[in-house]
C-alpha cells in the first residue's frame, strides 16, 4: 500500500463546510453519542463530506469535522489517512476499487489490472475526460465472486477482461449496467448446476412431515390414560420375574406378579413388616453402643477422630472418680 498524502496545495479548496442537508443530518449523527464521545461519529462524518466533495476529502473538510467534533486534528487525520475508503485525492467520475487479494489474483485480477493500465493508466491517475481513475485495494468481501471490482457504491462480480472492458465502455456512455455478478448468478451461488439440496422432498414438506407425524403419534402415546387393570390382567397371565434371569441359575418365585396369580396380596407380610419397622427403614437409628458425650464436653477437631476424643475423656473422668473414691 502506498503512502497516503494529502493531495497537493495547489488543489486544496480553500474552505469546507456542509450544506444544510448534510449538517442537519451530521448533527443528528452526533446527537446519538453520550457526551463527551462525540469524536465516536467521526468516520459517519467523514463519509458525508467526502460524498459532498466529489468523493474526495480536501483538508479544509478533514478540520471541518475535526472542529465540529471538538477533535484535534491530527486526531481526524490519522482516521482519514489509515482507511482507504477515504480518498484524500481527486478520484474519477467512477472510481474503480480493484481487489488485488489473494482469491481475486487466483482468479484472475491480474488480467483486470492490465485492463485498467491500458484503459485507464497508472493508479490515482484521473483519465483526462473525468471518467474514471483506479486503486487496487484490499479484499472487498466478495471472494466468492473473484474477481471483481467496486466502482463507486456498486460491486460488479464475476469479471473476465472482456466483461470488465464492456461495463468502462457502457458506463462511460452512460449506458445502463449489470450489478453484481457479471455472468448471471444469483448472490454466491454455485457456477453451473446445483449440486447439493436438490431433493424436492426437501421443499414439499414430506420429510418435515414424516417427522411431524412421528412426533404426534408418539405424544399421543404418552397422553393416553394408563389401563391399570389391563397390566394387572396381563401381569397375572404372564408372570416374569422380578429381574433378568439370564445371568442368574434361580428363578424368582416370589414376585408380586406370582404372587397376584396365586390370589394374594402382591407385597408379602415380611415385606410389610420390614417397611413398618423405622430402624430397617433406616428412619430411626438404633440405640447406640457407644457411650453419649456429656453436654460442654464435645470433641475437639485435633482428636484422632471425635469418638476416640470422647472415649479419652469419659475413661479419665471414670478413673478420677476412683481415685477420689480412694
Ligand atoms: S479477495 Fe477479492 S473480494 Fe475477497
Amino acid at each position: 500500500m502506498a503512502v497516503r498524502r494529502l493531495a497537493p496545495e495547489a488543489i486544496q479548496p480553500a474552505s469546507f463546510a456542509f450544506n444544510a442537508d448534510n449538517l442537519a443530518w451530521a448533527q443528528t449523527i452526533v446527537a446519538k453519542y453520550p457526551e463527551g464521545r462525540q469524536a465516536s461519529a467521526v468516520i459517519p462524518l467523514l463519509w458525508r463530506a467526502q460524498e459532498q466533495h466529489d468523493y474526495w476529502l480536501p483538508k479544509s473538510a478533514i478540520e471541518y469535522v475535526g472542529d465540529m467534533l471538538g477533535m484535534p486534528y491530527i486526531r481526524v487525520l490519522e482516521v482519514a489517512t489509515f482507511y482507504t475508503m477515504f480518498n484524500l485525492e481527486p478520484v474519477g467520475r467512477f472510481f474503480v476499487q480493484l481487489c488485488g487479494t489473494t482469491p481475486c489474483r487466483l482468479r484472475g485480477a491480474g488480467d483486470i489490472v492490465k485492463v485498467c493500465e491500458s484503459r485507464i493508466g497508472d493508479q490515482r491517475h484521473v483519465t483526462p475526460d473525468g471518467n474514471f481513475s483506479w486503486l487496487e485495494v484490499e479484499c472487498l468481501g466478495a471472494c466468492c465472486n473473484a474477481p471483481m471490482v467496486q466502482i463507486n457504491n456498486d460491486y460488479y462480480e464475476d469479471l473476465t477482461p472482456e466483461s470488465f472492458s464492456k461495463l468502462l465502455d457502457d458506463l462511460a456512455a452512460g449506458r445502463p449496467v449489470k450489478k453484481g455478478s457479471q455472468i448471471g448468478r444469483t448472490a454466491s451461488e454455485a457456477v453451473g448446476d446445483l449440486a447439493t439440496l436438490v431433493d424436492p422432498s426437501l421443499y414439499d414438506g414430506s420429510v418435515v412431515g414424516a417427522w411431524r407425524k412421528r412426533f404426534e403419534e408418539e405424544a399421543a402415546k404418552a397422553e393416553a390414560p394408563v389401563d391399570t387393570q389391563a397390566i394387572a390382567a396381563q401381569a397375572a397371565a404372564e408372570p416374569k420375574p422380578a429381574k433378568p434371569s439370564s445371568a442368574r441359575p434361580e428363578q424368582a418365585t416370589d414376585t408380586p406378579a406370582h404372587r397376584v396369580a396365586e390370589g394374594k396380596s402382591p407385597v408379602s407380610k415380611a415385606k410389610t413388616a420390614k417397611a413398618a419397622d423405622p430402624v430397617k427403614t433406616g428412619s430411626e437409628k438404633p440405640a447406640s453402643q457407644e457411650p453419649e458425650l456429656p453436654l460442654g464436653d464435645k470433641p475437639t477437631s485435633y482428636a484422632a477422630t471425635p469418638l476416640e476424643g470422647a472415649k479419652k475423656r469419659t475413661r479419665k473422668k471414670a478413673d478420677a472418680a476412683d481415685e477420689s473414691k480412694d
